[in-house]
């Protein structure tokens, strides 16, 4: 069992669902509202746990109402939670609106997950005993490459998501392994992404890309009748991050099959498929 180290975000999103999207200047009825625990950190570290890692998040709640609940999220699911620290103020939220096509629109407010800017000797025990750490960049980005250079240094993996979408400098893509992209993110980080050596490209509905020392790895998208699509690149993420050990070929089949059954449901981690649901959905090796 692949054992896993995120270093990363943790939001409570405010789920709206409407039939459309208001344009600018607009106001639309909105047909639901939920509140999910979620959070690009959290939801990779519970897809990498319901996918069959062992995972324990580093990461920050504030000390108001959602922090129970953010936390219970992670534990019910079987995530470590001895690294998360509770700070003054709010936790993260994130202001997500669905439309009855599927897609959304988010607005992420860090909160507590700004506070997250350094990591404890424990924090750092914890990524060096991981096979892979797994970080996005919804927490402070030097906080990510403190992470990533002492994972480095202790032999663990070191998988980005770089998303939400910044501008990184080159120092930080020479610590990093594996970087999990989408095609606009691809097309857009271009040369930067040079010095990593493994890169799988996300297709949405039409699967996924890998290319690296391995070759060219295609994996089609596997067909679902997608109604949030919330969550289902965090899903890819920690299923493929659970299954790397297994090679390129086997981890994108988990990945791109956890990643289509999460659009199937609301929510981002009330979304994510457990082991069971995946391994039942797998397509048939060629
Ligand atoms: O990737 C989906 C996530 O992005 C949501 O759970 C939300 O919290 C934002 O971080």
């Amino acid at each position: 069992m692949a054992r896993i180290a995120v270093v990363g975000s943790i939001n409570m999103d405010l789920v709206t669902t409407t039939a459309r999207r208001p344009e600018p200047g607009e106001t639309v009825l909105g047909t639901g509202f939920e509140t999910v625990p979620g959070g690009k950190g959290s939801n990779q570290a519970i897809a990498a746990r319901r996918a069959g890692a062992e995972v324990e998040f580093v990461g920050a709640v504030g000390d108001d109402l959602f922090a129970g609940e953010l936390r219970r999220a992670l534990g019910d699911a079987g995530v470590g939670t001895k690294r998360l620290r509770e700070v003054p103020g709010p936790s993260g939220v994130a202001a997500i609106v669905v439309d009855s096509a599927g897609e959304n629109s988010i607005i992420v407010v860090g909160g507590a997950n700004a506070a997250l800017t350094e990591l404890s000797r424990d924090d750092l025990a914890a990524v060096a005993e991981a096979d892979v750490l797994l970080c996005q960049l919804e927490i402070p980005a030097p906080t990510v490459l403190a992470a990533a250079r002492h994972a480095r240094a202790a032999g663990t993996t070191v998988l980005l998501n770089p998303s939400p979408a910044q501008h990184l400098p080159p120092e930080y893509w020479a610590e990093i392994d594996i970087a999990v992209v989408n095609e606009g993110e691809y097309a857009e980080l271009n040369s930067a992404l040079a010095p990593v050596p493994h890169v799988v490209v996300t297709r949405g509905a039409a699967g996924a890309v890998y290319r690296g020392p391995e070759g060219e790895v295609t994996h089609p998208g596997v067909p679902v009748h997608a109604i949030d699509t919330t969550g289902a690149g965090d899903t890819f993420t920690g299923a493929l991050a659970a299954h790397w050990h297994e090679g390129p070929a086997t981890a994108l089949a988990w990945a791109c099959t956890a990643g289509a059954l999460a659009t199937t449901k609301l929510g981002a981690s009330s979304s994510i498929p457990d082991r069971a649901e995946i391994a039942a959905a797998l397509p048939p090796r060629s």
